[in-house]
């Protein structure tokens, strides 16, 4: 029998996942990280420590699983996106990987728009220029961190530093390559026209593979680290978006993804390459040759609900009743659709699609002395469906549109949340039998590099099975929710006008 590893090097922990050829789930072993915030708006983490907690979950997925390390043909690679990692030329960091969602670098974005021209970055790059991307915090570093930028030799994203730190290759995939706002994505390779502009040297950057493309095989001294042998080959693997998407088996035009985990992605294959012109969707590459996709993204999602928990029930609940999302969310079942005249916004943490502003907040809307606290919690769930469909009305008014979504991530849990979410968005839910995650998505993909598979289709045809349960559209709240979702829009605009956001 031959077995995969997956690993997802997400903000929360370092998961690493083994299965076999049929997408059995043998082991899995988690190992949990800490964020730096120094300062408001900033997000940080040392790479050393994505390291440590690799080694750590590949140790442990070994002892549990008692597989022998021969039989691991191959690993693939995921993490969060958009990081930029700093080493100078012997490979060391420079400084802290500054991360997805961090926020410092506003500045060297309108930087790179007039740098480069708005519509020839977006042209080119699929994309506007955002905060969390990986190019405006180059361009961030050489201005705030000039002894730091003389070192810099090599810039790489965080799964692409466990690569190296594995193999010693400077190497990523092409859907996690797009998120840097580098990549010409219609070359899948990196534009040297946007980076002669904003003089950074091409030689910084890893060479870029198809998502199943072999990158390299571990070095005798990773062999040594891990338990792992060296003969196990490692593939590009893919940005966890991505990465999740082939999990659930989203990888052609027509199917789609929900996810809700802290922040909520809506994410759609697209066979050829399609760009938002309004920039409010991501357009990247998708971790299957040839292939591209559109993805929505609101930064909280789950991020809010918890947020909310903490807020109003932190005192009053035990552990295990905070943790288990359905026993605060019960009473909100309760309350009728808009929650007798409260809306909610969820930009605690600004706001990517559709407004791209990282200067947004959150708010409640429309307080009554009537309402209790399951009417705030009705509000948030509701809150995150209409931030969700702002993302899904974009998707569909450029032809993209799904006619189901697979739903994944801690909030899919919540039967009361998906009813919600099904009925604003008017789509049918589909959950999976089994929800691995990201590292599942890159564990197929070591497959396909291996030749366990022959292709992205043949592992997920193998492997992916949906549970069987579908959430579908209740006809009543459709329409009820309509009307409602159509003073949700009219807020942001008001609240922006109003300059309440500019002075925090
Ligand atoms: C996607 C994004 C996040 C990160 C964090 O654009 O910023 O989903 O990949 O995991």
């Amino acid at each position: 029998m031959q077995y995969l590893v997956g690993i997802d090097v997400s903000t929360t922990a370092v998961k690493a996942i083994l299965i076999d050829a049929r997408g059995s789930v043998i082991g899995s072993a988690s190992t949990p990280l800490s964020l730096a915030i120094p300062r408001p708006g900033w997000s940080e983490q040392d790479p050393a420590d994505w390291w440590n907690a690799t080694v750590a979950s590949i140790r442990a997925l070994l002892d549990r699983s008692r597989v022998k390390p021969e039989s691991i043909v191959s690993l693939g690679l995921t993490g969060q996106m958009h990081g930029a990692v700093f080493l100078d030329a012997h490979g060391k960091i420079i400084r802290p990987a500054i991360l997805w969602n961090d926020a410092r670098s506003a500045a060297q974005c309108a930087e790179i728009m007039h740098l480069v021209g708005e519509d020839r970055l977006r042209d080119t790059t699929g994309n506007p220029a955002l905060v969390g991307f990986q190019a405006p915090k180059i361009l961030w570093l050489r201005e705030h961190e000039p002894d730091n930028y003389a070192k810099l030799r090599h810039v790489l994203l965080s799964k692409d530093y466990i690569r190296y730190r594995l193999s010693g290759e400077f190497a990523t995939d092409a859907s996690d390559a797009a998120g840097t706002l580098l990549l010409d994505l219609a070359k899948r390779d990196w534009s040297d026209e946007v980076l002669s502009r904003l003089s950074i040297s091409r030689g910084w950057l890893p060479d870029v593979y198809e998502g199943p493309e072999v990158t390299g095989h571990l070095s005798s001294e990773a062999a040594r680290t891990t338990g792992l042998r060296e003969e196990t080959a490692i593939v590009a693997g893919a940005g966890d978006n991505a990465a999740a998407a082939i999990g659930c088996g989203v990888i052609h035009e027509g199917t789609g993804l929900l996810s809700l985990g802290t922040s909520g992605v809506i994410f759609a294959p697209t066979d050829k390459l399609r760009i938002d012109p309004s920039g409010a969707l991501h357009a990247f590459c998708h971790a299957i040759p040839r292939a591209y996709h559109l993805m929505g993204v609101i930064l909280s999602a789950g991020g809010s609900l918890r947020w909310a928990r903490d807020v109003l029930f932190g005192d009053g609940l035990n552990r295990s009743e905070l943790d288990d999302y359905d026993s605060f969310i019960e009473p909100a079942k309760h309350i009728p659709p808009g929650a007798d005249g409260l809306f909610f916004l969820p930009y605690l943490a600004g706001e990517r699609t559709p407004h791209m502003d990282p200067a947004a907040r959150g708010a409640w809307i429309g307080l009554s002395l009537a309402h209790r606290r399951e009417h705030l919690i009705r509000a948030v769930l509701e809150g995150v469906a209409f931030a969700l469909r702002d993302a899904w009305e974009r998707m569909t008014a450029l032809g993209v549109a799904p006619s189901a979504l697979r739903i994944v991530g801690g909030g899919a849990k919540s039967a009361a949340w998906r009813e919600i979410i099904a009925a604003v968005l008017d789509i049918p839910l589909q959950q999976l039998a089994v929800d691995n995650g990201a590292a599942f998505g890159a564990a197929l993909l070591a497959g396909v590099g291996a030749g366990t598979y022959a292709d992205v289709d043949e592992a997920v045809a193998q492997t992916v099975r949906l549970s069987g349960d579908q959430e579908e559209p209740v006809g009543e709240f459709v329409e009820e929710y309509e009307s409602i979702y159509r003073k949700y829009v009219s807020l942001y605009p008001a609240l922006k006008e109003s300059g309440i956001w500019e002075e925090t």
